[in-house]
């Protein structure tokens, strides 16, 4: 049953809030559970999401979320296949098995052998008897490969060893026996085959090591790492789903400016009719109202936040939006937790995604935060002056990013569509940060600090008692309080 906003939330934000300590119980952080529901079917052990954004999710990003225990929403100013493929990059990474593990044909030549290393940044290939025929021959490894150029020509057949000299595993070996196989032969990777060789995965030392590693990494059934990925509204929207379900997707977002819209309610009806059961989160809104009519169409999470995003021009040019902190609020009083909300835009700094979360998102997904770091999409640009190194982070209608997707695109549509949507984004340089794990892992941190000032030591217990009663544990602060706050 929906709940009506309080009016100490209308008009505030992040900045507006702090949160009243009670009577600690934690002993060690380390013990403080941050688990949360991202949607309707998944639960991340840290709930931060990467942005949807060219200067926010690849592939890198995605990987490197999911493995600290949150997840990367691929963006979709890109073509389907190389959409696709970054998200079959995701899943072939660091699970306990890559089911579709990259082979070169046994004529393959030394030369093709060096750039498919290199290109897909891996240590080892299995050679398949003829290209596409998924029977194993045997294994090229960094150690097999000749040195010097002269052998450029020589197929890998020659420096490969044979399938009678690997140790392999049955498809259906546990991550047990692996393991033990794996340390016992003292080798890198064991390649899966049945009794007629064919190809059924491979599993490789380094992603055991890090899955013992990580064991809140964000994983699906078979141990791959969880990745979600962004489609549109119209066009090839549901040929891009297809694809990307295709390739292993965890969760598709939904992401337009305006999803409380006739254009969403088509596009989920659409996009419903096609795949009943694929998990799909919708956005973005900025009211109840819009929070409750992406449930009622059947979205598994709403994500919430018209303008607040740093790379945002919407409110400076439509006066269009609503304060971030009241539109979660609204968001929650509306739904409940019937539907997880994602909190999306504006967070700067680590305390607001707390606050986020304990006013009514599961999730906070995060933009210009992450971006800048070394996982973030692009080069890092050096200022000859002052040294100081930066990226580049972009709204996605902003005029470069536009033109960017326009040039990878280039189709009919995908110009319309751009030119249909007025500059509602900017670009900004944002100093480098170096690995986003480092970040993560100080956001892991304050969010325990939060949680253990709150006098719990289970994010889902705090949240549900503030949930219950938000002006119990908010402070509504004056300008004087914000100065003494944040003024350092
Ligand atoms: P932060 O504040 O984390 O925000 O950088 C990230 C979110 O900003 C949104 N976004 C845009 N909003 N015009 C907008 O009005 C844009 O061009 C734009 N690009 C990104 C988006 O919701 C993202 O997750």
């Amino acid at each position: 049953m929906a709940i009506t906003l309080e009016p100490e939330f209308v008009g505030r934000t992040y900045d507006d809030f702090l949160f009243r300590p009670q009577s600690g119980v934690v002993t060690t952080r380390r013990e403080v559970s941050l688990q949360s529901r991202l949607s309707q079917r998944l639960t991340l052990e840290l709930p931060v999401v990467s942005a949807n954004m060219d200067s926010v999710t690849g592939a890198r990003m995605a990987k490197t979320m999911a493995l600290e225990g949150g997840l990367g929403v691929v963006h979709r100013a890109l073509s389907i296949e190389a959409q696709a493929e970054a998200v079959a990059k995701v899943k072939r990474s660091h699970g306990h098995v890559v089911e579709r593990p990259l082979c070169l044909p046994q004529d393959a030549t030394i030369r093709e052998a060096r750039e498919f290393t290199r290109r897909h940044n891996i240590t080892g290939i299995l050679i398949e008897a003829g290209r596409g025929s998924n029977l194993l021959a045997g294994m090229l490894s960094n150690r097999d490969m000749p040195w010097g150029r002269g052998d450029d020509d020589a197929r890998v057949a020659q420096f490969m060893t044979p399938i009678d000299e690997l140790v392999t595993g049955p498809p259906d070996i546990s991550v047990e026996d692996a393991s033990r196989r794996l340390f016992e032969r003292r080798i890198e990777k064991l390649p899966l085959v049945d009794a007629q060789r064919r190809i059924h995965g491979l599993i490789t030392k380094q992603d055991i090591i890090l899955a013992r590693q990580r064991p809140y990494s964000s994983k699906d059934a078979k141990g791959r790492l969880r990745v979600g990925a962004a489609i549109g509204a119209r066009g090839d929207f549901i040929e891009r789903s297809a694809e990307l379900l295709r390739v292993g997707v965890d969760v598709l977002v939904i992401d337009i400016a305006h999803g409380h819209s006739d254009v969403m309610r088509a596009a989920v009806e659409e996009f419903r009719a096609r795949f009943p059961e694929a998990d799909l989160i919708c956005g973005n809104v900025g009211t109840g109202e819009g929070a409750a009519f992406l449930r009622d169409i059947g979205a598994t999470g709403i994500k919430v936040g018209i303008g607040p995003g740093r790379g945002c021009r919407t409110r400076l040019e439509t006066a269009a939006g609503v304060p971030q902190l009241q539109a979660i609020r609204e968001a929650w009083c509306a739904v409940g937790d019937t539907v997880p909300i994602i909190a999306d835009g504006g967070i700067k700094d680590d305390k607001d995604i707390f606050l986020a979360l304990v006013c009514g998102a599961s999730s906070v997904m995060l933009g210009s935060m992450l971006s800048g770091t070394d996982e973030a999409p692009g080069r890092v640009i050096e200022d000859p002056g002052s040294g100081q190194k930066r990226k580049i982070y972009r709204g996605m209608t902003s005029p470069q990013a536009v033109f960017e997707a326009l040039y990878d695109d280039g189709s009919e549509e995908a110009v319309e569509a751009a030119l249909d949507v007025p500059a509602e984004g900017q670009e900004v340089q944002i100093p480098y940060k170096g690995s986003v794990v480092d970040l993560l892992h100080r956001v892991r941190g304050h969010l325990r600090s939060a949680v253990s000032y709150g006098g719990a030591n289970a994010l889902a217990d705090i949240r549900a008692r503030v949930l219950a009663d938000p002006l119990r544990y908010l402070i509504p602060l004056s300008e004087a309080a914000r100065r003494e706050s944040y003024d350092r």
